[in-house]
């Protein structure tokens, strides 16, 4: 393997070329990255009429001693269902209540997770018709160990109306099966709505989950690709995501069931707190809106105008001034600057739907107008033939076997180096090859990625889909980090991804290799400017996909020997015994890549490949 270092032939990767795709599937968000641990929270879950589902809140204590029902006297015009509960137990006397109260309790998204030392700010909005004595307590798991508790006492005067009750409690034990208790001793009627427990302590402070975050910023995303996928269109247009229902104070937004994954959110995690989080990532984010277009319904072109104003709201609330319409809403919410929204995808999958070019064109026409420099990315594939219509990106999306995955890698070899290029915003290796994250399927995405990494000049940038899977709620496999409340691991798959984490704005070098029939390997070289210690550095990443050992030299031109003879340079490896081995919550390194010292002196370098597998050498250029 020959590699040209040297920085005159070399070709620039764009800026933006790895970066995320985050969609709220398998309770990737509601349950997932944003904290809140009260699932239902407004008891709005079963529908706006009553009788309704509280599900999963359940009732502690017997029919006889409490009766709980909904109605729709909430305080919050835009999700009216309230919970009642009628306790008909007494403090004391021949009816008394059990010591342990009568009352509801939210066992959150599969447990919630409750640590020793930790504090949780506990909302809640009460009414009584006369005084109430109310215990909030976070038990383990056992409904014995109290992690937290505290009692809220008010007189008849004081919650005759809706009041809002805001409590931070300190764990004083650790559960991740915990769950939320209100309860009382005492005879009356209740109601409770809008219940929210959160743990103060989020990234940074803005709501979402640090270890599961964490896991998302160390592959150094240049981007963040949301809210959906299938979710930004609904199974039904009456439940795609619309932005507008997600914004404002959280106990106003009104939640929808997200009808293509079959789940309820509470969008507690809206489109303000995605573009916050693409901030706080300090990535570009990429707002993909509904154009009128869901999975069983669409609207006609000629009444589309309605939401296309949506979509121009959308964005002027994202980067409009503060004395704009929307901007001010923005500015309401606490964030007086525009966020950098810089692209935005007109619909998902929808190219060969009957209204789509046409509904498109109004959109992609009304944003350039208002937003000249906004780059639009259409639905329809551009790599195979030409676009009949204007955009500054395609989409691309595969979902493939793992050696179909493999190859695919030189799919962009023959792409249109002229017009739009590819945003690769959805691939993964799924099926049988996959489970539920296999090292099968990391292998094959890895000869992808060095064939995407080497058609760079034809693509702008590249996600996997899906990042996130609650291990309760798997609507799709595989995914690329598995969690539960309290613990997470990467799939081979992430791992294949760490491997590219320098890639996006590196420049990328010319390789030759010189083999004999085995077509197996997959091969990329690029260098970069590391912003730790300033210093160059050339990565080699060579995918053998095949079943033998591959012994290789690597010869290197423009290296400098002495730089190279000084610095640690490594070699990184992944691989597996069997091709089907998973990492799990019991064995959550069993596939991760190792990494030792490389002997080398900059001359030619003798190495070897094992099969299966993914190797990077790291030099100091
Ligand atoms: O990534 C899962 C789904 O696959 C996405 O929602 C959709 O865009 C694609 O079909």
């Amino acid at each position: 393997l020959r590699v040209d270092a040297s920085e005159s032939s070399g070709q620039l990767i764009p800026q933006t070329f790895f970066g995320i795709f985050f969609e709220e599937i398998n309770h990737a968000g509601a349950g997932g990255i944003w904290s809140e641990l009260v699932s239902n929270r407004g008891f709005e879950a079963g529908g706006p009429n009553i009788p309704s589902n509280i599900a999963p809140w359940g009732i502690i204590g017997k029919e006889s001693s409490v009766i709980v029902s909904t109605d729709r006297s909430s305080c919050f015009e835009r999700n009216k269902i309230a919970l009642k509960m009628e306790v008909l137990c007494d403090s004391k006397g021949a009816n008394s209540c059990p010591s342990e109260g009568v009352g509801i309790y939210n066992p959150g998204f599969w447990g919630m997770n409750i640590e020793q030392g930790k504090q949780y700010k506990v909302a809640l909005y009460v009414r009584s018709s006369g005084s109430i004595n109310v215990s909030i307590e976070l038990k383990a798991s056992n409904w014995l160990q109290k992690l937290a508790a505290t009692n809220i006492i008010a007189s008849a005067s004081e919650v005759s109306d809706w009041k809002k009750i805001e409590i931070v409690l300190e764990a004083k034990g650790s559960d991740s099966n915990s769950s939320l208790h209100l309860t009382t001793t005492s005879k009356g009627v209740i109601w409770f709505d809008q219940v929210s427990v959160m743990p103060l302590d989020t990234y940074k402070g803005h709501g979402f989950r640090t270890d599961l975050i964490e896991m998302m910023a160390d592959l150094k995303p240049r981007f963040f690709r949301f809210p959906g996928g299938c979710f930004v269109e609904g199974e039904w247009l009456r439940n795609a995501f619309r932005w507008k229902e997600t914004i404002g104070p959280w106990e106003e937004r009104p939640g929808h069931f997200g009808d293509v994954w079959m789940y309820w959110t509470d969008d507690g995690m809206g489109y303000f707190e995605f573009l916050q989080l693409a901030e706080d990532l300090g990535t570009l984010p990429i707002w993909v809106f509904n154009n009128g277009i869901s999975h069983q319904d669409e609207v006609d072109t000629s009444s589309v105008l309605p939401f296309v104003q949506e979509a121009l709201d959308g964005i002027e609330f994202a980067r409009g001034e503060a004395n704009s319409t929307w901007g001010a809403v923005r500015f309401a919410m606490g964030h007086p600057e525009p966020f950098d929204l810089r692209y935005v995808a007109i619909g998902n999958e929808d190219c060969w739907k009957k209204n789509y070019k046409g509904n498109y064109r109004k959109f992609y026409d009304a944003i350039k107008s208002a937003y000249p420099d906004i780059k639009i990315i259409t639905n329809c594939d551009g790599s195979s033939q030409k676009l009949d219509h204007p955009a500054d990106l395609y989409d691309y999306h595969v979902y493939t076997s793992s050696s179909d995955m493999f190859s695919r890698g030189r799919h962009f070899d023959s792409a249109s180096r002229s017009g739009p290029k590819a945003f690769v915003s959805e691939y993964a290796v799924t099926g049988k090859d996959a489970g539920q994250g296999s090292f099968l399927a990391a292998l094959g995405e890895a000869g992808f990625l060095i064939g995407l990494e080497k058609n760079s000049d034809a693509i702008d940038m590249v996600s996997y889909a899906p990042l996130f899977v609650n291990t309760n709620d798997r609507r799709w496999n595989p995914d690329a980090i598995v969690f539960n409340s309290s613990n997470a691991y990467g799939t081979p798959s992430y791992w294949v991804q760490r491997f590219f984490t320098e890639s996006s704005g590196a420049t990328l070098h010319k390789t030759t290799l010189q083999m004999n029939s085995y077509n197996s390997i997959a091969e990329s070289a690029i260098s970069w400017k590391s912003s730790e210690d300033d210093k160059t550095y050339l990565r080699i990443k060579i995918v053998n996909y095949g079943a033998e050992t591959v012994n290789i030299i690597i010869s290197v031109d423009g290296l400098d020997p002495n730089s190279v003879k000084l610095s640690g340079s490594t070699k990184t490896v992944l691989t597996s015994k069997n091709l089907m081995d998973e990492n799990s919550f019991k064995e959550p390194n069993k596939i991760v890549p190792t990494q030792s010292l490389l002997e080398t002196d900059g001359g030619d370098m003798e190495v070897v490949l094992p099969p299966h597998s993914i190797t990077s050498f790291d030099l100091l250029k």
